[in-house]
């Protein structure tokens, strides 16, 4: 089996970071790959940050702390990733970046190494055709705060060898995560269940049955859910959900996957969520203030 020494990850957003963050926690020395170095050097800032959180609540000792950051790597372009046994890509959830991201980082890396996607949606076959060798392609799909969800999930693409799923197994025991497995379809398991419902929230907020607060308190305190659905759609990134329920649309054909108008208005004005400082809520002051 691979032998997983250095992990390199691409993309130093929301979920490489966190990616990053938990495989240093585990060992692996990591390499973290941006467009840029400033892009890759903030992710590595915002791991700093989190982890500086744990040590303030005695979770972690300061040392433990240093040890885990001495352990990731900022880097500006791919040619050091040549360095890892395991590559897992987390860039911007759009079939051509992933596309070209393979296609360049696939002819740097070795003939063992096991190259995976995080992504949301896009099937695992299909990215498969972009990568080096598809019987060492896989999908692990991670959940967001990735240090705080437990799930990966695990998802073989047609030619996927047993071998690199036994590795990323043992990788994902490794880090702390329990993997499910599921089977190559668009979203795969848990989002093919979870965007629907999020996308309905839009509509229903569109259609003015309910305002923001409503939506968020009726699901939180009716469900039981720790956030509600606009809340955590800001969460995840409106630009990442709006992908996956096109990817869902124009892979199955399924009009009951067609993303709610006002989702696709926020998008288009650059009202991503939290990351760009306003979504279904205001980020700007000290607490989120609803947007409707
Ligand atoms: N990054 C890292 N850690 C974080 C974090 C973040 N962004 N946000 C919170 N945490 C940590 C906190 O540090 C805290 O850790 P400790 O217990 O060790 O102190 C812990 O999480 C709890 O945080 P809080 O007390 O501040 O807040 P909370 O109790 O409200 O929990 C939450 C925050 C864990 C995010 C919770 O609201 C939650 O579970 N929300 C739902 C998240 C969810 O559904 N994720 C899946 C999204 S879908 C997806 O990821 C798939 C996809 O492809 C789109
Ligand atoms: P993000 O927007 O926070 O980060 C994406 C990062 O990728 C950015 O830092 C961007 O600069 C970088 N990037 C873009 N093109 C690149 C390239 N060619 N080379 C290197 N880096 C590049 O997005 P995110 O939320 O971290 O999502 C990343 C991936 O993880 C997506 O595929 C997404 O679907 C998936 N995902 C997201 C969530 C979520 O809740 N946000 C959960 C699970 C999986």
């Amino acid at each position: 089996m691979t032998d997983i020494r250095t992990l390199g990850v691409i993309g130093a957003g929301q979920m490489g970071i966190g990616i990053a963050q938990v495989s240093a926690q585990a060992g692996y020395d990591v390499i973290l790959s941006d467009i840029d170095l400033p892009r890759a050097e903030k992710g590595k800032a915002n791991i700093a940050k989190l982890l500086a959180r744990a040590v303030d609540k005695e979770k972690m000792t300061q040392s433990e702390a240093d040890a885990v950051l001495a352990r990731i790597t900022p880097v500006g372009e791919l040619a050091p990733l040549a360095d890892a046994q395991f590559v897992i890509e987390a860039a911007t959830e759009r079939e051509e970046v992933k596309r070209a991201i393979f296609g360049n980082v696939g002819k740097l890396l070795g003939k063992d190494a096991i190259l995976a996607t995080n992504t949301s949606s896009i099937p695992i076959t299909r990215l498969a055709q972009a990568a080096p060798d598809a019987e060492r392609f896989i999908g692990v799909h991670f959940f967001n705060p990735v240090p705080v969800m437990v799930l990966v999930e695990i998802i073989r693409g047609l030619a996927t060898t047993p071998e690199v799923v036994e590795a990323v197994e043992a990788y994902a025991t490794r880090i702390g995560k329990t993997a499910v497995h599921a089977f190559d379809a668009p979203g795969f398991v848990v989002n093919r269940i979870l965007l629907p419902m999020l996308n309905e929230a839009v509509f229903v907020l569109g259609e003015g049955v309910g305002s923001v607060i409503d939506i968020d308190q009726g699901c939180k305190l009716g469900l039981n859910h720790p956030m509600g659905p606009l809340t955590l759609l800001d969460f995840v990134g409106l630009d990442t959900a709006l992908e996956i329920l096109n990817v869902f649309l124009t892979t199955t054909g399924d009009p009951k996957y067609r993303p709610a108008p006002l989702l696709v208005k926020y998008v288009e004005a650059g009202w991503y969520g939290r990351k760009t400082g306003r979504g279904f809520y205001d980020y700007s002051g000290p607490e989120p203030v609803p947007t409707r």
